[in-house]
């Protein structure tokens, strides 16, 4: 059983520079006495974090904030809420700009075969469970900017020439599907399959290979679904299938 919260009105802080928006909402919800619901958005980071501690390069030109979710449920359920959140960033965009954009399993958000943005989210324990989505979006970053290693795998609204939509429209656009699908009845406590096949049908890695690692071995499979504990379901060379979690995953 659980009890769901009221989304409230919140509270939204604007930063010029910081080190993570992520961090930043953390300190927040740790000293709170209440349920926190906050935005916190920067317009750089020097110490943006992405998946298994990687750093996630956040220069100016970039979209980046972290919105607080207090939660009473079942966390087996969490992993799911970086799903949620790819699925509502990429309707978001499209709403916005027209852009289709894809989801690579579990966190990136895919255009062109190239990651315009990704999510990062945490779970908080302070006085209250808290989940933390945190999404970084390639706005205006040029090519010029971009380190040569990231090259090949990074692109931008501005490296594909589309137009880029309005930052504050965004971050409230995305936050109100976020809102919708992590608090309706049904949806982050009982996934629905609606939910899924919308996430299945902007998938970029259905179809694709996959390498996940077993104690020290590292094995290939082909991802052929996704499902509604957020697993992505991969066939393996020996004709069986198997669910990786996104902590196994390692490219
Ligand atoms: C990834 O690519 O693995 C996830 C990147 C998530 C980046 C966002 S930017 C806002 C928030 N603050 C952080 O430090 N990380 C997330």
């Amino acid at each position: 059983m659980y009890e769901r919260f009221t989304v409230r009105e919140r509270k939204v802080i604007v930063l010029h520079n910081t080190g993570s928006t992520n961090n930043d909402i953390k300190t927040m919800i740790q000293n709170a006495n209440e349920p926190v619901f906050a935005v916190i958005s920067a317009r750089s980071q020097t110490g943006g974090r992405g998946r298994l501690g990687r750093y996630f390069f956040s220069p100016e030109g970039g979209l980046y904030f972290s919105v607080s979710f207090p939660l009473i449920g079942d966390e087996k359920n969490i992993p799911f809420i970086t799903l949620l959140a790819g699925l509502a960033t990429a309707e978001a965009l499209e709403e916005l700009t027209g852009v289709k954009t894809q989801l690579k399993w579990p966190n990136d958000i895919y255009f062109n075969g190239k990651k315009l943005g990704g999510i990062l989210c945490e779970l908080v324990s302070g006085k209250q469970l808290t989940a933390i989505v945190g999404i970084g979006i390639n706005l205006t970053v040029g090519k010029e900017e971009i380190p040569p290693e990231l090259l090949s795998i990074m692109t931008s609204f501005t490296i594909e020439e589309i137009a880029t939509p309005d930052e504050s429209a965004l971050i409230k656009r995305i936050t109100e599907k976020l809102d919708k699908y992590i608090y309706e009845k049904g949806e982050l406590y009982d996934v629905k399959d609606i939910t899924v096949e919308a996430i299945c049908k902007r998938s970029y890695s259905i179809g694709k290979k996959v390498k996940y690692t077993v104690g020290d071995t590292v094995c290939e499979g082909i991802i052929t679904n996704i499902t509604k504990t957020g697993a992505a379901e991969i066939a393996l060379p020996d004709g069986t299938a198997k669910e990786i979690f996104c902590g196994e995953i390692t490219q």
